[in-house]
């Protein structure tokens, strides 16, 4: 559904008008329902990715290459186009919720005038909508929430907020940068199996964006090492573990904290419920 040939990002300094290369041509693809994560340390180019495929990259940034998106070449779409498609079919999840959530406004307004405006449903369709989405992503009690502010909630809570925002209206393309980062690790552990529970039911491509190899591990299908704006190498979790192509990526494995019992995330996000409230 996503095929990204020879990406390259190049910034301008505005004072002195010289060029940086910031993405060295990386190429990827990612089949319809699955999730890819992005993975490697802070400044390796991982937002950037993501910033070029929903075409906000840097006032006077240049983007060389192909992002394709079902057929349409985002680099070369029409400012209507890209538009719909960046409303309908691209949603991002960003690290902070509170970027977001308005401070002023309950939550449920986010939510709510999200799908009335967009979308023209019915204000009495949009809070029954809000309220059933909610309880996708675990939260029990909707009325509490939904009239909540910001600072009412937990960072979990809000990240669940901003993930049912994400997924109401119906994108085809999930782009999470290191969505649960500012998290501690239990809550951090259940927004994941949340994040990962919905987007396979619902069938929905994800690019998961973090500096964690076993969380990443824990829910993707495909990893994709990034050192330095380049994309070292690809491949299913048991090869970047067992077969490691690069010094790096060998260094990466040998670093790594040990979050979760016995080297297994997966079985320990198996093990979160996801039902549990947070706030
Ligand atoms: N607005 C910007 N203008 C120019 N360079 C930037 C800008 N934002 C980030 N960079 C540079 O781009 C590189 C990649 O950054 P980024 O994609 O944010 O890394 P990551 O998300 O992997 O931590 C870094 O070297 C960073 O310094
Ligand atoms: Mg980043």
């Amino acid at each position: 559904m996503l095929t990204i040939e020879d990406l390259v990002l190049t910034v301008t300094d505005p004072d002195t008008g010289q060029e940086t290369e910031i993405l060295h041509g990386n190429s990827l693809t990612l089949g319809a329902g699955e999730a890819l994560g992005l993975v490697g340390e802070s400044g390796s180019g991982k937002s950037m990715t993501l910033k070029c495929i929903l075409g906000i990259e840097p006032s006077g940034a240049r983007v060389d290459g192909r992002i394709e998106l079902d057929g349409t070449d985002l680099l070369t779409a029409g400012g209507e186009q890209l538009r719909r498609i960046r409303a309908e079919d691209l949603a991002l999840i960003a690290q902070n919720p509170h970027g977001a959530l308005n401070p002023v406004l309950p939550v449920g307004r986010y939510l709510i005038e999200g799908m009335s405006d967009a979308r023209g449903m019915s204000r009495a369709d949009a809070e029954r909508k809000a309220a059933e989405l909610l309880r996708e992503v675990g939260i029990d009690d909707t009325d509490r929430v939904l009239r909540s502010y910001p600072h009412q909630l937990s960072g979990g809570m809000l990240q669940r907020v901003v993930i049912a925002g994400a997924i109401s209206g119906n994108p085809k393309l999930l782009l999470a940068d290191e969505p649960t980062t500012a998290l501690d690790v239990t809550t951090q552990a259940e927004v994941v199996a949340i994040l990962d529970e919905m987007r396979r039911e619902r069938g929905l491509s994800m690019i998961f964006v973090t500096h964690d190899l076993d969380l990443a591990a824990a829910v993707c299908d495909r990893l994709a090492v990034m050192k330095d704006g380049e994309i070292l190498e690809i491949g299913t979790p048991e090869d970047i573990r067992d077969r490691p192509q690069t010094e790096y990526t060998r260094n990466l494995m040998a670093a790594r904290p040990m979050l979760y019992p016995d080297g297994h995330p997966a079985a320990f996000l198996a093990d979160v419920d996801t039902k549990e409230a947070d706030a």
